[in-house]
């Protein structure tokens, strides 16, 4: 139930869009879901367009004991004060022209559930003052009701991509009202500082919109995922969900290669190269990183877990480069997972998660061409210098 649908995406074949991402802010975000879930305080949610802010508000909604009951969303941008006003507190018939019938009007709709306040940065001072004092009173006056009042019981939570602090100093929200909202405050943090969630979204889209055009889930190359976590990604999750599609509905060959990337992509990432500080004397640098975590892992004995894992999700190494470690600690012990556990400095008890994420990430090598690299010496391994 929307008041105002804006901006729209195109429908999903899900049951809900769940919140996707394994990044730490992710991370966190959940446990900031829950708790916000436990409670029935008014939460506020910020972050730019695009982030997943109507994700969270489903989210906490349906983590919570009103999860049953309606969830209804009120978009408060670009929607005239009068119709805003009858489309919340609902009209009677004949209150004005056009009203045939009688409104109950959203919020009566949303009663033993969540209200979900979208844009409410874009509301008028006229509809804050109307909007506070239902919050104050929990009572709704409907439109060309006279003095009925009727009394509702629903969980608020607001949304805004502006800066609400500052309107508030600009005096165009009222900042009683801001107080009120901002009880419970999760900010999402953009895509580009969570750039390592890009693989698993990917994945997650990518199967998705495969299905949904009788197509083969793409497989992104690495060299295409490195330069989409370049990308900047104003538009966030919608803009990298949009992307997929177009990229899936055009697609000729089920691997996806920078090539196929839309055009303002590829001239946004190779704009912000230009005007990067080059890197000079830095060769090799797919190998560099590739040394530096093996020497991390082999060296310095540090666990997989916090070296390789964590730079793939924080996207310092790709998908390449992963699966390099892989075969390099493959060759060591003969084809071995088992043994490459203890190698790789994590205990034996992670040996399905270990396989699980590197079955995920497409970087679980056949053991069977290591098995017939028993008679090779270390000196022969790549990566000599970490290994000795
Ligand atoms: N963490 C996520 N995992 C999976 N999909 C996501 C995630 N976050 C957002 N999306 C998807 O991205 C799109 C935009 O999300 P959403 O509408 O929640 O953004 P928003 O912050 O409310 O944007 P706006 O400010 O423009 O209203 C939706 O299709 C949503 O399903
Ligand atoms: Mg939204």
């Amino acid at each position: 139930m929307k008041a105002n649908m804006q901006p729209i995406d195109t429908p999903i074949p899900t049951k809900r869009h769940t919140l996707l991402g394994m990044s730490p802010s992710v991370a966190q975000l959940r446990i900031d879901i829950e708790s916000a879930a436990r409670s029935e305080a008014k939460v506020l949610l910020t972050g730019e367009t695009g982030v997943g802010k109507e994700v969270v508000a489903h989210e906490i909604h349906h983590g919570s004991r009103r999860s049953r009951a309606p969830f209804v969303t009120i978009n408060c941008a670009g929607v005239p004060d009068t119709l805003l006003e009858s489309e919340f507190f609902g009209h009677a018939r004949g209150s004005f022209t056009g009203a045939f019938r009688d409104n109950p009007g959203l919020l009566r709709q949303a009663h033993g559930g969540t209200v979900f306040l979208d844009e409410v940065g874009e509301m008028s001072l006229r509809m804050q003052a109307l909007f506070l004092r239902f919050l104050e009173t929990g009572e709704l006056q409907t439109v060309g009701a006279g003095a009925a009042r009727t009394h509702v019981d629903v969980r608020i939570i607001t949304a805004t991509n502006r800066n609400l602090f500052e309107s508030v100093s600009a005096r165009e929200f009222r900042a009683d009202l801001y107080y009120r909202l901002n009880v419970f405050h999760l900010h999402i943090v953009p895509l580009r500082e969570r750039a390592g969630d890009i693989t698993l979204l990917l994945d997650h889209y990518g199967g998705l919109f495969g299905q949904q055009h009788g197509r083969a889930a793409p497989v992104f190359s690495d060299q295409a995922i490195e330069l989409l976590a370049r990308y900047p990604w104003p538009g966030n999750i919608r803009e990298l969900r949009n992307l997929i599609e177009r990229v899936v509905s055009r697609a000729t060959t089920q691997v996806i290669e920078p090539a196929h990337l839309p055009k303002e992509v590829l001239a946004a990432v190779s704009a912000a190269n230009e005007s990067a500080p080059k890197n000079v004397g830095h060769a090799g640098p797919h190998e560099a990183r590739v040394e530096a975590i093996l020497e991390r892992l082999l060296v310095h004995r540090e666990s997989f877990w916090t070296s390789a894992y964590a730079a793939f999700m924080s996207r310092d190494i790709i998908r390449d480069d992963m699966r390099h470690i892989i075969r390099a600690g493959l060759e060591h012990t003969h084809g071995s997972y088992q043994v490459l556990l203890g190698l790789f400095n994590m205990p034996a008890a992670d040996y399905k998660r270990f396989l699980g994420f590197l079955k995920q990430h497409d970087c679980h090598l056949p053991f069977q061409r290591f098995r017939a690299l028993r008679a090779t010496r270390p000196a022969d391994l790549p990566f000599r210098r970490v290994s000795a």
